[in-house]
């Protein structure tokens, strides 16, 4: 059975759509087989993977104007499969506003493939809106791409609030996946010092690879790959086979309910500023 998981940060820029498609071409490449939704009308995940026309897309699947079939597309990858966006996904958000039940229809219609795919990937635009609940409705687990700056922590608590308010109301088997660290510039004692506190602070929910910031990660989108297949010996072709191999290894995500430490669950509390001192 296979587990879905949501890249969630309401900041923009800081490697959710990066993050996915890498993510799932590394464990496509490890024999996995993967699904990635374009879930951001901004369609970046789309173009980043090499889909040239993207309708019917994410948003004729929601609206029920084209079925799974026609929706889910190859891409260069075997093993890794796609559902575009286009900008008509904005429309969705407000057409989504004054439907009974608004927040259940990705995993609706995500439910015939849940299990005919490894992982599947929810890529989220960058806000805490109808969409990104969706998103958070269909998984299985978050996971939190952060960058190495100060103000990183800065709306974490707006989102750990969310996502507690989801486990609670709507989706009470949602776990937090994890958090990692993406473009990391080692040399800055402010990026160490972040790592360092956040680390601290979210312990185990954190991954221990740490992507660095590499400009052929930027690069890669731009022709339409996923850096494996672009430049696979750069250092953000290793972090992101490093942190696909720590995915794996953590293995499928356990609700809370049924986990020992299901209480104790990781973010709880979080202060919106840490103290940096
Ligand atoms: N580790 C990295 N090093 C350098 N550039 C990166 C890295 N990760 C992402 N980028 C670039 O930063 C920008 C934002 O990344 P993106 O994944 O689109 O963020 P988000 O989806 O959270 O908005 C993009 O132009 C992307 O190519
Ligand atoms: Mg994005």
């Amino acid at each position: 059975m296979g587990a879905v998981y949501v890249f969630v940060n309401q900041k923009g820029g800081v490697g959710k759509t990066t993050s996915a498609i890498n993510l799932g071409a590394y464990l496509a490449g490890a024999g996995k087989s993967v699904l990635l939704v374009d879930f951001d009308s901004q369609a970046n995940l789309s173009s980043g993977i090499g889909v040239r026309s993207a309708r019917p897309g994410v948003y004729e699947l929601l609206s029920g104007t084209a079925p799974l079939e026609q929706v889910m597309r190859k891409t260069g990858i075997p093993g890794l499969h796609v559902i575009p966006a286009s900008i008509d996904l904005s429309g969705a958000a407000v057409e989504l506003i004054d439907q009974k039940e608004r927040e259940y229809f990705l995993k609706k219609a995500l439910g015939p493939v849940r299990n005919r795919y490894d992982y599947i990937f929810i890529d989220c635009p960058p806000s805490l809106g109808i969409l990104t609940l969706n998103g958070l409705i269909a998984a299985d687990a978050v996971l939190i791409p952060m960058q190495c700056e100060y103000f990183a922590m800065e709306g974490l608590s707006l989102l750990f609030k969310t996502i507690r308010r989801i486990q609670k109301h709507l989706n009470p088997a949602l776990v937090i996946g994890g958090i990692f660290f993406t473009m990391y510039d080692q040399r800055t004692r402010l990026a160490q010092e972040v790592v360092k506190q956040v680390s601290a602070y979210f312990r185990d929910s954190v991954f221990s690879t740490i992507v660095p910031r590499n400009v052929r990660l930027s690069e890669a989108p731009s022709h339409g790959l996923a850096i494996s297949q672009y430049d696979p010996l750069c250092s953000g072709a290793k972090a992101y086979q490093s942190l696909a191999a720590e995915l794996i290894k953590r293995g499928k995500p356990v609700p809370a309910a049924a986990h020992p430490a299901g209480a104790a669950a990781p973010g709880a509390g979080v202060k919106e500023r840490p103290d940096h001192g």
